[in-house]
C-alpha cells in the first residue's frame, strides 16, 4: 500500500482536492505524466470510443489496447475497420459487469490504464426503459473499480482509471450560466441518474480507497461513426431518405457541441496530464439552439449533397417534447484549457461540414444500421410523439 501511494504521488496528485474537483496545481502543457502500456478500452466499438481507438492506436504503437465491448445496439465493429489488423490492438466481446471476465483481463493484460466509455448513452431510451442503464452504468461501473483496485493494489508502477462521464450529471441550465466542475449534481433524467451514481462511485474509490482516477465531464459530441438516434445523424439519415425531421417541443433548448475528434485528443491529453483524482469538463463553447443547428445543418446537406429541389427543411416537424427535457447546458473548459493547453480544433461550421460530408460519404455504413432493432427503436420513440 505504502508503495503505491508513493507510485500515485509522482504523478503529482494533487492533495488539496477532496473537497472541491477544482484543479489549480497542475502540470505544464508540455509535460507527460502518464504514458501507459497497457490499456483496457471499455465500449471502444461506440461513437466515442471507436473514434478514441482509431486516434491512439497508431499514435501510441509500443502501447497495446485491448477493446472490450458487448456489442449492444450502439456496438459496430465496422466503425474499427481502420485499426482491426493493428498489432496493438486486440478486440474481446464481453460485458463489462461480467466480474469474472474482466478479472481474467486484468490478469492476462496487465493493464496499468482504464478508459472506461461503455454505457448505455441515449437519453429517450432511458425514458423508455431505465434498467439497462443502472445495470451497464452503475454496477458495470463498480466492476471495473473492483477489479482495477484489485488487480492494482500491490503495484509500484504509476496506473490510472479515466471515467468518461458527461455535463447532463450537473441538471439544466437557464439563459445564463455554465457548469463548472464544483457544480453541485442535479441530474434529471434515467440515463443523467445513472451517470451520475457511476461519478459518485468513482470518486468514493478515491477518497476511500485513494484509487487513482481521473474523471472528465463533455458536452454533446458529434461526427463520424454516430448511431443515428442521436440528433445530427438523426437528421442527416432523414434528410438522405427524405423523412419527416422531428424536432422536440419547440427547437428552443440548447446544446454545447463538440466535434469527437477534438473530445478524443482533450480524453488523451487527460490521461497522459492530468494529476490523480482530478476532473476536468471538456465543452466545445459552441451553443446553439436545435432548431438553429438543424436549419445549418440541413443547409449544408442541401448543398454538399447537390440538391436543387425543394429545401430539406421542408421535412421539419414539431412532435410532442421529451419529457422532463433539459433546457441548456454549458460548460466551464477553462481549466482544461489554461491548466493542460487542449483547445478544440474545430469550430461548429468545421466541424457540421466534416460530419455531413462524413454521412453523405458513408451511406453503406448507415445502411449497415437501419435493422430491425432500429426501426422498431424508431417506431416506438417517434410514432407517439405526433
Ligand atoms: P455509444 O452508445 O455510441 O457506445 C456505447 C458502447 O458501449 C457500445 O459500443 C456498446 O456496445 C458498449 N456497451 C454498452 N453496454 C455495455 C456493456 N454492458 N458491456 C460492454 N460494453 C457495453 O456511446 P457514446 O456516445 O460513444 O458514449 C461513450 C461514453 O461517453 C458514455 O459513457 C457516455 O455516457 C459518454 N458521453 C457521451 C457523449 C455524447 O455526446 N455521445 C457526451 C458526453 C459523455
Ligand atoms: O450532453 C452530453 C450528452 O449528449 C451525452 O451524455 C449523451 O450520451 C448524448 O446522447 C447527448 O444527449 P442529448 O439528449 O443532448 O442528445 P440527443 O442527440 O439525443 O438530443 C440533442 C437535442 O436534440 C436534445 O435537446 C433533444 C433534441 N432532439 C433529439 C432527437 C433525437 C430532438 O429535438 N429531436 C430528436 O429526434
Amino acid at each position: 500500500m505504502r508503495q503505491l501511494k508513493s507510485a500515485r504521488e509522482s504523478q503529482s496528485r494533487n492533495p488539496e482536492r477532496p473537497e472541491s474537483y477544482t484543479v489549480r496545481v497542475a502540470p505544464t502543457k508540455e509535460s507527460i505524466l502518464f504514458s501507459p502500456r497497457s490499456v483496457l478500452v471499455t465500449g471502444g466499438a461506440g461513437f466515442i470510443g471507436s473514434n478514441y481507438l482509431r486516434y491512439v492506436v497508431p499514435r501510441y504503437p509500443e502501447t497495446r489496447f485491448v477493446n472490450l465491448d458487448a456489442l449492444t445496439y450502439a456496438g459496430n465493429l465496422g466503425n474499427l475497420t481502420a485499426i482491426e489488423s493493428a498489432d496493438n490492438y486486440s478486440f474481446v466481446r464481453g460485458d463489462i459487469t461480467d466480474a469474472t471476465l474482466v478479472a481474467s483481463l486484468f490478469a492476462s493484460h496487465a493493464f496499468d490504464a482504464v478508459v472506461h466509455f461503455a454505457a448505455e448513452s441515449h437519453v429517450d431510451r432511458s425514458i423508455l426503459d431505465p434498467t439497462a442503464f443502472v445495470t451497464t452504468n452503475v454496477h458495470g461501473t463498480l466492476v471495473l473499480l473492483q477489479a482495477a483496485r484489485d488487480a492494482w493494489k500491490s503495484t509500484s508502477l504509476p496506473v490510472r482509471f479515466h471515467h468518461i462521464s458527461t455535463d447532463e450529471v450537473f441538471g439544466s441550465l437557464g439563459y445564463e450560466g455554465e457548469f463548472r466542475v464544483d457544480t453541485p449534481y442535479n441530474p434529471r433524467s434515467p440515463y443523467a441518474a445513472s451517470k451520475a451514481a457511476a461519478d459518485h462511485l468513482v470518486r468514493a474509490f478515491g477518497t476511500t480507497y485513494d484509487f487513482p482516477y481521473v474523471l472528465t465531464n463533455t458536452s454533446n459530441n458529434y461526427g463520424p461513426f454516430q448511431f443515428p438516434e442521436k440528433l445530427i445523424p438523426l437528421v442527416l439519415r432523414n434528410a438522405a431518405s427524405r423523412l419527416p425531421i422531428p424536432i422536440y417541443g419547440k427547437g428552443e433548448n440548447v446544446r454545447d457541441w463538440l466535434f469527437v475528434e477534438d473530445h478524443c485528443e482533450a480524453l488523451d491529453t487527460v490521461l497522459r496530464r492530468a494529476p490523480l483524482q482530478s476532473t476536468y469538463l471538456i465543452g466545445g463553447s459552441e451553443e446553439v439552439s436545435n432548431i438553429d443547428l438543424v436549419h445549418q445543418l440541413l443547409s449544408l446537406f442541401d448543398e454538399l449533397a447537390g440538391r436543387n429541389e425543394e429545401p430539406s427543411t421542408d421535412l421539419i416537424t414539431f412532435v410532442s417534447d421529451r419529457p422532463g427535457h433539459d433546457f441548456r447546458y454549458a460548460l466551464d473548459s477553462t481549466p482544461i484549457r489554461d491548466d493542460l493547453g487542449w483547445t478544440p480544433r474545430h469550430d461548429l461550421k468545421s466541424g457540421l461540414r466534416k460530419t455531413v460530408a462524413w454521412y453523405l460519404e458513408n451511406q453503406e455504413w448507415l445502411d449497415g444500421i437501419l435493422n430491425q432493432e432500429y426501426l422498431s427503436y424508431y417506431d416506438t420513440q417517434y410514432s407517439e410523439r405526433g
